[in-house]
């Protein structure tokens, strides 16, 4: 036993069973999503993401992920009708989305409106049913807020939502003002499900905590995205093409790595708690990154990155270091002329799907979570008055 793991023993008087990060603790159960790390699988209530993303939308994986089961076709339909129907913000909303700094980052910009909307939600109903509606709403409204922030800074008026488009299409259409092409739209559609749901991620986590409170679903959603923010797990995606940027150059990747090694820095985009082979959303989205990167100038980005797996694999690989989700989805992203710091927000707007689902899941056998600390400091000890010390 370790020195420390003594002195936790002794201090908590109670077997060890402290993990650094919870690192393999068990939270809940779930129906889900299932990750296999070393073999690199991840499916959807059963269903692998390979074949969710050759044959599934957004829209129907958000419905698996609600109900637990594919939908048939009158229900999907249904489904994209109430996206449609919801996705529009109340004027006040876009008022405040207005006087936001427009130098903020579009994700603390996401995480004060989605906190904001709580306020106009006066309905104290606080049913399965209702909260499964305040879930469908926000995944319509998050897009928009995006959306509108991103006009906005840039000196544009908002673009209303599309009365025809499907969910992903209709974000790129409120970003640019007008309708994506099949193929780009397709791309997003993709990367959206690919980012829907991933078990018991640190954001999903995070938004657990908050319900398991009893606390409402604006607060678990804005605690998910406080969440996902950080570089080294949704933000990542934002870290990895400043990194792509800062290398330059494919044959500059093996003087940054090494660079890195030496700080013990963490080389963006690698690496998992979970996976210790490849990110199978990894594999899917460098497909699409490397025929999107062939046919424009920016097929730099993609070599470096091709560089970086091969110098990574060669001084990582045996550690089980494996390229993850955010390596290449910030290159589709960019592809599309999508700001860099629009990347984590883009993640966000799918995985609010997964937030919601484990919370609703979760609220039908609640249970607070309230861990433990192993207390290490200084054993109980008299007051020593201000002016003897
Ligand atoms: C996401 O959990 C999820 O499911 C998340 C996610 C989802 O869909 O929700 O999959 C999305 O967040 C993907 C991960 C995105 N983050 C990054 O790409 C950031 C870079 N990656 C690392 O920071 C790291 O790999 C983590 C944080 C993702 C996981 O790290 P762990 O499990 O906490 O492991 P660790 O940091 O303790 O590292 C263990 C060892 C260390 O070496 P030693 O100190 O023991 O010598 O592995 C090394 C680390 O230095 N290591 C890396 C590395 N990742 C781990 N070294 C260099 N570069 C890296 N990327």
């Amino acid at each position: 036993m370790s020195d420390a793991d003594a002195i936790i023993k002794a201090a908590t008087n109670k077997p060890v069973d402290y993990s650094p990060g919870l690192e393999d603790v068990v939270a809940a159960k779930s129906r889900l999503c299932e990750i296999d790390g070393k073999a690199g699988k991840l499916y959807y209530c059963g269903y692998s993401i390979e074949d969710l993303a050759q044959n599934s939308s957004y829209e129907e994986v958000c419905y698996l992920l609600w109900y637990g089961r594919l939908p048939r076709h009158e229900e999907l339909e249904d489904l994209r009708r109430i996206f449609r129907e919801t996705r529009e913000l109340p004027t006040e909303v876009l008022g405040f989305i207005e006087h936001l700094p427009h130098k903020a980052h579009p994700m603390d910009a996401l995480r004060t409106i989605v906190s904001l909307l709580a306020t106009f939600d006066l309905n104290p109903e606080n049913t399965p049913e209702a909260n499964l509606k305040r879930a469908i709403k926000l995944t319509a409204q998050i897009p928009t807020i995006i959306a509108a922030f991103q006009r906005l800074r840039m000196n544009q008026k908002p673009v209303a939502p599309h009365e025809k488009l499907g969910h992903a299409a209709n974000f790129l259409y409120m970003l640019s003002g007008e309708e994506p092409d099949e193929g780009t739209a397709k791309v997003m559609d993709l990367s959206l499900v690919l980012h829907a749901d991933h078990e018991m991620n640190a954001s999903t986590f995070a938004s657990l905590v908050t319900a398991s409170t009893l606390s409402d679903i604006y607060s678990a959603v804005t605690s998910g995205i406080g969440t996902l923010k950080g570089s080294l797990h949704g933000g990542a995606n934002e870290s990895v093409l400043k990194m792509l940027q800062e290398i330059g150059d494919p044959n500059k990747v093996e003087d940054f790595v090494e660079q890195s090694r030496a700080k013990k820095a963490r080389i963006m985009g690698f690496g998992h708690r979970v996976y210790k082979n490849y990110d199978p959303r990894a594999r899917i989205l460098k497909e699409y990154a490397r025929r999107l990167s062939a046919k424009t100038k920016f097929s730099r980005y993609f070599q470096i990155n091709d560089e970086l797996e091969k110098v990574m694999q060669d001084k990582y690989g045996r550690r089980g270091i494996f390229p993850n989700v955010d390596l290449y989805s910030g290159i589709v992203y960019h592809h599309m002329d999508i700001p860099i710091d629009l990347f984590t927000p883009i993640f966000a707007l799918s995985r609010v799907a997964g937030w919601t689902a484990h919370v609703l899941e979760y609220w039908q056998d609640n249970r607070l979570f309230r861990p433990a600390a192993a207390y290490i400091g200084s054993a109980p000890r008299e007051y020593v008055p201000e002016s003897n010390r």
